[in-house]
């Protein structure tokens, strides 16, 4: 028994990476998968209608249900197909997991038009694309269902990548529309993960070239089975697939390693009030102290998530048994938890 058995899944970019990883582990959990992949180059160039198929191949051999789509989520059209595929070979659509994604860092002054809209398209078309014709179909339904989307660290100001930010912020917004507007349709839910891994998209990166003179090999290589494998993302999107996180709606969540993070909701965090329209002069004389704190500790930029957890002092960890830890910011409420 799965607990995915009986469901219905889209894994877009499901041929390599993290979209493989996750397609095979909800097959594995039971549920029949239709293993989206282009075949595209990391800049979206190319096409390879193998990776998709090699996939789906590996399900079926293992014992479980997928089909291959080898088309481009960019593609408003075919991405109604893609959701009519799945209604058409397994009865229905449950879930889709939006994981297609490409690459073309460039600082913004040199970033070209066409650079700007492939990764715009790719990411944030594409999410549209997949997400309204799930919609529409889940909405007819009325039986619930879920979208997961894969947003990125980035969006908070990577600054070589202007494009793919822009676009995983928007995911971030999208998938928060989805949330609100779809939960009313039997229970629908939208969840984003800012996902980790040491893929092709890794071993694209300036660090990468320092794995490669240290070790000879690429980081994605060197990942498998350590901390730094993409599969280690599959079972935080298998158990939001899952019924048992009917309740979870909206959220944003970390998948870095063996850490799973909630972010927390953008929330208002000072506020100075007036009665009377605030004058210039006044904001400048007030606003420095009032929020001055806040302007010196708060990066426009990667929120450096990794950093932040390897620096969590390990007398604020909780051991909550088997190898597991748990730790909360002191900013959050901690309710009645008991381990
Ligand atoms: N790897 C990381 O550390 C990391 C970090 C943050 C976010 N992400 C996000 O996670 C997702 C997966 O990344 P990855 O590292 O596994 O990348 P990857 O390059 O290994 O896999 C992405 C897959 O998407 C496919 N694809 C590209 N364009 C497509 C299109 N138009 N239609 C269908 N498929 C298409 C590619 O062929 C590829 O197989 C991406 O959305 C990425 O932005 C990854």
């Amino acid at each position: 028994m799965g607990m995915l058995d009986g469901k219905s899944a889209i894994v877009t970019g499901g041929g390599r990476g993290i979209g493989r990883g996750v397609a095979l582990l909800l097959a594995q959990e039971g549920a029949s998968v239709v293993v989206n992949d282009l075949g595209a180059a990391l800049t979206g160039e190319g096409e390879d209608t193998s990776v998709a198929q090699q996939v789906a191949d590996e399900i079926t051999a293992a014992g479980g249900t997928a089909i291959a789509n080898t088309d481009s989520v960019t593609d408003y059209e075919a991405a109604e197909a893609m959701v009519q595929q799945a209604v058409d070979s397994f009865g229905k659509l449950d879930i889709l997991v939006h994981v297609a994604g490409i690459l073309r860092d460039r600082m913004i002054f040199n970033m070209a038009e066409e650079e700007w809209d492939a990764v715009i398209d790719v990411h944030l078309k594409g999410a549209y694309n997949m997400s309204k014709w799930a919609a529409v179909h889940f909405r007819e339904r009325r039986e619930g269902g879920r979208i997961i989307n894969m947003s990125s660290n980035s969006a908070f100001g990577a600054p070589g990548q202007p494009n793919y930010a822009a676009a995983k912020g928007g995911i971030i917004g999208l998938t928060l529309v989805l949330a609100n507007s779809l939960n009313r349709y039997g229970g629908v839910t939208a969840n984003a993960i800012l996902p980790s891994g040491s893929t092709r998209m890794i071993d694209s990166i300036p660090r990468a070239v320092e794995a490669v003179a240290d070790t000879g090999k690429l980081p994605s290589e060197l990942a498998v089975g350590t901390e730094r494998d993409p599969d280690n993302v599959a079972p935080l999107v298998a158990f939001l697939a899952s019924e048992e996180a009917a309740d979870i709606n909206g959220h944003l969540f970390g998948s870095f390693g063996y850490n799973m993070t909630l972010m927390s909701q953008p929330k208002v965090i000072k506020t100075l009030r007036a009665n009377h329209r605030w004058s210039v002069d006044e904001l400048i004389e007030v606003a420095p102290k009032a929020f001055g704190e806040r302007f010196e500790i708060e990066q426009v930029n990667d929120p450096g998530v990794t950093a932040a957890i390897n620096a969590i002092p390990d007398g604020e960890w909780i051991d909550i048994g088997d190898g597991k830890r748990f730790w909360s910011s002191k900013l959050e409420p901690w309710g009645e938890r008991s381990w």
